[in-house]
C-alpha cells in the first residue's frame, strides 16, 4: 500500500499480488517521491479501515498496472510531514519546498485572491494594461534597481519601483479606468514583509474623488474575503482614522486594531506632579503618555526591565510604571504623586488592581514609537488579537511633505504627485509642513496593505510641489518632463492605489512573513538561493556593456 499524492491531495493505492504480481514487484521498488503511472479500480475501502481525516478516505485504488515514470533520490527534507527545517535549505530547494501542503495551499489561495480581483475590477470596467518593466527611474523613496543599455553604452534603464507615473499618463491617455497585477522593483533594506521584487494590484481612475478609490478597495476586498477566506472575520465598513488620530491613539499609522489598548495623554494630570522629568518634558513642548496593560501588575523586575529595554530602543529615556498589585500600589514614581494626583491618573486610565500602566514623556514622536512597540508587544503576549480577525481600517489626511533633518529639507510623504487637499493649497507658500494630502493608506491588523492618492493633474501645481522639494527647474524637468507636458494636454482629475498583494495574501494564510506566499521569493539579503543569482556576468558580456568592475 502507497499513499500517492498529486496538486489535489492524497490517494491510497494498493498493489495486491493476487491481482497484479508485476505490479506488486514495482511497488517494492518505489521510495518517497518517485512518480508513479498506475492503472486501477476505485474502490470502497474495506469496512473500518475508512479514514475521515482524508478527503479520500473512503476509497483506495486497487492497482492492475504500474509503471516508475522517475525515481526520486532522497530529499534533503521531508514532503509528507513538514518539519522545522532552516529556511536556506528551503529556498536552494524551492522546488520541493512548494511540494508542502501548506505552500501549495498559499500558492492556490494567492491564485483565487488575484483571479478574484481581475474579475471585480474587469466587472467594473477596468481595464488591464501591462506598462513596461525598462523605464526611467521613478523616484519613489528606494533605490532602483538599473540595467545598463548596451546600444548605449553608459546608460542604464531603471526597473520601476511601481507604475506610478506610467498609469497617470495612461489616465491622460484616455484609459479612464486602469489596472494592472504589476511587478515592482526596489532595491531597500528587506524584512519579513517586504522583498526586492513584489506585486500590487496598481489601479487608477479618471475624474475621482478619494470616496470613490476608498469604496472600489474596499468593495474588492470586503468581498474577495468573504469568497476566498470566509473564516476570517472583519470589521465593515472599514473604520477610518484621520493619520493625527493613528498616531495620537496607537502610536502608528498602520495600527493593529485587532485590540484596544489606547495610547491615553496624562499630560494635565503630569503637569501638576512633582516628577521632573514629566515635567520639563511638557515644558519643552513634549508629551505624556501611558497605557493600561491588563492583569499584568506582577510582572517582574526583570520583565519591567526588559519593557524599558524596549521602550529605550525607540528612542525614550525611560519608562515610568505603576502597578496596581493587590497588596497596595507599586510605583517608582510615586514619591513624585500626592494621592490625589495617584488617584486621579488611574482614574484617567481606567485602570483596576491588577493592571500595570505604563509612561513615556518625551517628544511627540518618541512617545508615539515607544508606547505604540510596546502596545504592540504587549498584544503580542497577552495574546489580545483574536484569531481569525482581519481588522482593515482606512488611514487618511496624510501630511504632503514630511521634514528631512539630515538633509534639511521636506520630502513627500507619500509621493511627489500626491495632491495637497485643495483648502490647503494656499498653505503651500506659507506653512508647507501643514498642509494635508488627498493620500490614504489600507492597514490591517498592523500592516501597510496599500497606499494611494488623488493626483495633481495641473502643471502649475506640480511644479510648485517640485520646486518646494528642490528639484531645479532644469533638474525637474530633466526628470519629470514628460508628466510636466502631459499635464499639459487636457489631463483629467485621476486618483487611485495600489493594494501590495504579497502582504494581503500573507494575511489572508495567516503567515507572518510574505516569502510564505510568493514561489520563489529571495533572501533578506537579496539572493535568490536556487538559482544562485545575483552572480558574475561573462566578461564578454560585460565588454559589450562597456561595464569594467573595480576589484
Ligand atoms: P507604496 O510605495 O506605498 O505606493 O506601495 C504600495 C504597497 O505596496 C506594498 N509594498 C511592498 N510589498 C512587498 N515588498 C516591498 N518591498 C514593498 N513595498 C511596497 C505595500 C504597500 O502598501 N505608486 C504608489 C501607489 C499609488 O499611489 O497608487 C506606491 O507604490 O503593501
Ligand atoms: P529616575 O528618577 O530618573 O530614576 O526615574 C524614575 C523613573 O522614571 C524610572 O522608572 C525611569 O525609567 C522613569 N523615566 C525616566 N525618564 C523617563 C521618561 N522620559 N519617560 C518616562 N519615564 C521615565
Amino acid at each position: 500500500m502507497i499513499c500517492a499524492t498529486d496538486r489535489f491531495g492524497l490517494t491510497q493505492i494498493v498493489f495486491n499480488p493476487n491481482v497484479s504480481p508485476d505490479a506488486h514487484k514495482i511497488a517494492t521498488d518505489v521510495r518517497p517521491e518517485f512518480v508513479l503511472r498506475v492503472v486501477g479500480i476505485v474502490e470502497a475501502r474495506p469496512a473500518g479501515q475508512e479514514n475521515p481525516n482524508l478527503g479520500t478516505g473512503d476509497i483506495e485504488v486497487l492497482v492492475q498496472r504500474a509503471e516508475i515514470l522517475n525515481e526520486s533520490k532522497l530529499p534533503p527534507f521531508q514532503i509528507a510531514v513538514e518539519e522545522n527545517v532552516d529556511e536556506a535549505l528551503r529556498l536552494k530547494y524551492r522546488f520541493l519546498d512548494l511540494r508542502h501542503e501548506r505552500l501549495q495551499k498559499n500558492i492556490l489561495l494567492r491564485h483565487r485572491a488575484i483571479k478574484f480581483m481581475r474579475d471585480y475590477l474587469d466587472a467594473r470596467g477596468f481595464v488591464e494594461i501591462e506598462t513596461p518593466i525598462l523605464i526611467k527611474s521613478t523616484p519613489e523613496g528606494a533605490r532602483d534597481y538599473v540595467v545598463p543599455s548596451r546600444v548605449k553604452p553608459g546608460t542604464f534603464y531603471a526597473l520601476p519601483q511601481s507604475p506610478q507615473q506610467l498609469k497617470q499618463l495612461l489616465m491622460v491617455a484616455g484609459f479612464d479606468r486602469y489596472y494592472q497585477v504589476a511587478r515592482c522593483f526596489r532595491d531597500e533594506d528587506l524584512r519579513a514583509d517586504r522583498q526586492p521584487e513584489f506585486t500590487q494590484l496598481d489601479l487608477e481612475m479618471a475624474f475621482v474623488e478619494q470616496d470613490d478609490v476608498l469604496s472600489l478597495v474596499e468593495g474588492c476586498f470586503t468581498e474577495l474575503v468573504k469568497t476566498v477566506t470566509p473564516h476570517k472575520k472583519m470589521i465593515s465598513p472599514f473604520p477610518r482614522l484621520t493619520f493625527a488620530e493613528a498616531m495620537d491613539l496607537y502610536g502608528s499609522d498602520k495600527p493593529d486594531l485587532r485590540f484596544g489598548m489606547e495610547l491615553t495623554n496624562v499630560a494635565e494630570i503630569a503637569a501638576q506632579t512633582n516628577f521632573q522629568v514629566f515635567t520639563s518634558v511638557l515644558q519643552s513642548g513634549g508629551q505624556v503618555k501611558g497605557i493600561r496593560v491588563p492583569g499584568c501588575a506582577n510582572y517582574t523586575r526583570k520583565q519591567i526591565d526588559e519593557l524599558t529595554e524596549l521602550a529605550k530602543a525607540k528612542g525614550a529615556r525611560g519608562l515610568a510604571t505603576i502597578a496596581l498589585a493587590s497588596d497596595g500600589i507599586k510605583s517608582p514614581i510615586a514619591k513624585f504623586l500626592s494621592d490625589a494626583q495617584m488617584r486621579a491618573l488611574i482614574e484617567q486610565m481606567r485602570a483596576q488592581t491588577g493592571d500595570l500602566l505604563l509612561f513615556v514623556a518625551d517628544k511627540a514622536s518618541v512617545v508615539a514609537s515607544a508606547l505604540g512597540a510596546l502596545r504592540l508587544e504587549l498584544g503580542r503576549r497577552l495574546n489580545l488579537a483574536e484569531k481569525d480577525v482581519l481588522a482593515f481600517a482606512w488611514v487618511i489626511d496624510f501630511p504632503l511633505f514630511e521634514w528631512n533633518a539630515e538633509t534639511q529639507r521636506w520630502d513627500a510623504t507619500h509621493h511627489l504627485f500626491t495632491a495637497p487637499k485643495p483648502e490647503h493649497v494656499a498653505l503651500l507658500d506659507t506653512d508647507p509642513g501643514k498642509v494635508l494630502a488627498d493620500c490614504y493608506d489600507l492597514v490591517c491588523n498592523g500592516f501597510e496593505l496599500a497606499s494611494g492618492s488623488i493626483r495633481i493633474h495641473r502643471r502649475d501645481v506640480q511644479e510648485k510641489i517640485l520646486e518646494i522639494l528642490k528639484y531645479s527647474r532644469e533638474d525637474a524637468f530633466a526628470r519629470f518632463g514628460h508628466m510636466l507636458t502631459a499635464f499639459e494636454y487636457g489631463a483629467p482629475p485621476h486618483g487611485g492605489m495600489a493594494p501590495g498583494i504579497d502582504r494581503f495574501v500573507a494575511l489572508l494564510c495567516d503567515e507572518t512573513s510574505i516569502r510564505e506566499v510568493i514561489a520563489f521569493p529571495k533572501t533578506a539579503a537579496a539572493t535568490d538561493l536556487m538559482t544562485d543569482a545575483p552572480s558574475a556576468i561573462a566578461p564578454e558580456q560585460l565588454k559589450e556593456l562597456q561595464i569594467v568592475i573595480r576589484e
